[in-house]
């Protein structure tokens, strides 16, 4: 009953022209794919070259982050209403390279979520522990304190329409993706979290998706999993024709 979702975070890469070229490249590949909800999320220079290009295509355009803010005296930050316009459909929240190397904190992710629902965007709400905090023990405690404050505030139906990612800190781009019935085991967790807090309903509808070192090569392996449903993909969503082949095996 969850549409799979695959979405393509290429976090400070690409140029317009770049972007253009990705393009060109990727969207024959997926032209006729059905049953997938295929997102691009480039940087924010890029966003209005990739509106253009996906313009007519069934591919979805997101952000990689927002300011929880509304417009006014913040340098360098960028307003939800400024990513509607852009054309962006998703916004990627709380992602583990904005809390640990930007200092994001729960409440500050939780504040953007809100923000980006009340703009109509769709939130990406990414969660997960650090190596240290899985060898702790304490990976579904992290994963309860991140979502718990990410998704505070939302309605059921609100909950119901986001998107979650669980991406554990030590498998983003180190290449050592998650074993795919660990992250079951752990998605399946989050889950239930959901369900106590917003109930079944909720939890039955929203997307969860796993990330971290995801490839053409282990995809089917997480689509296989009852709760996993979909990925979002960093260095291998770079390449059109890896890219392309994730999203293929998604269905
Ligand atoms: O947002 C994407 C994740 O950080 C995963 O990145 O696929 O390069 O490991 P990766």
């Amino acid at each position: 009953m969850r549409t799979p979702v695959i979405a393509a975070n290429w976090k400070m890469n690409k140029t317009q022209a770049a972007a253009r070229q990705f393009l060109a490249d990727f969207l024959p590949r997926v032209a006729g794919l059905e049953g997938v909800e295929l997102i691009i999320c480039p940087p924010f220079t890029a966003l209005a070259a990739v509106a253009e290009g996906l313009r007519g295509s069934r591919v979805g355009l997101g952000a990689q982050n927002m300011s929880e803010k509304d417009p006014g005296a913040y340098t360098g930050e960028v307003a939800g209403e400024m990513l509607v316009e852009a054309g962006c459909r998703y916004v990627i929240l709380g992602h583990s390279e904005r809390r640990h190397i930007y200092g994001e904190t729960d409440q500050l992710v939780g504040a953007k979520v809100r923000t980006a629902v009340r703009h109509g965007l769709i939130p990406i709400l990414c969660i997960g522990e650090t190596l240290e905090e899985r060898e702790a023990g304490k990976t579904d405690a992290v994963n309860r304190r991140q979502l718990l404050a990410g998704l505070e505030g939302l309605t059921a139906g609100e909950v119901a329409g986001a998107i979650i990612a669980y991406e554990p800190v030590w498998a983003i781009g180190t290449g050592k993706n998650c074993d795919p019935g660990e992250a079951q085991r752990t998605i399946a967790a989050v889950r239930a979290m959901v369900a106590e807090a917003f109930g079944a309903d909720a939890a039955a509808r929203v997307r969860i998706q796993y990330g971290g070192s995801v490839k053409p090569g282990n995809i089917g392996s997480y689509m296989a999993q009852p709760d996993i449903d979909g990925a979002l993909v960093g260095g291998a969503s770079l390449d059109p024709a890896s890219f392309a082949e994730i999203c293929a095996a998604a269905r």
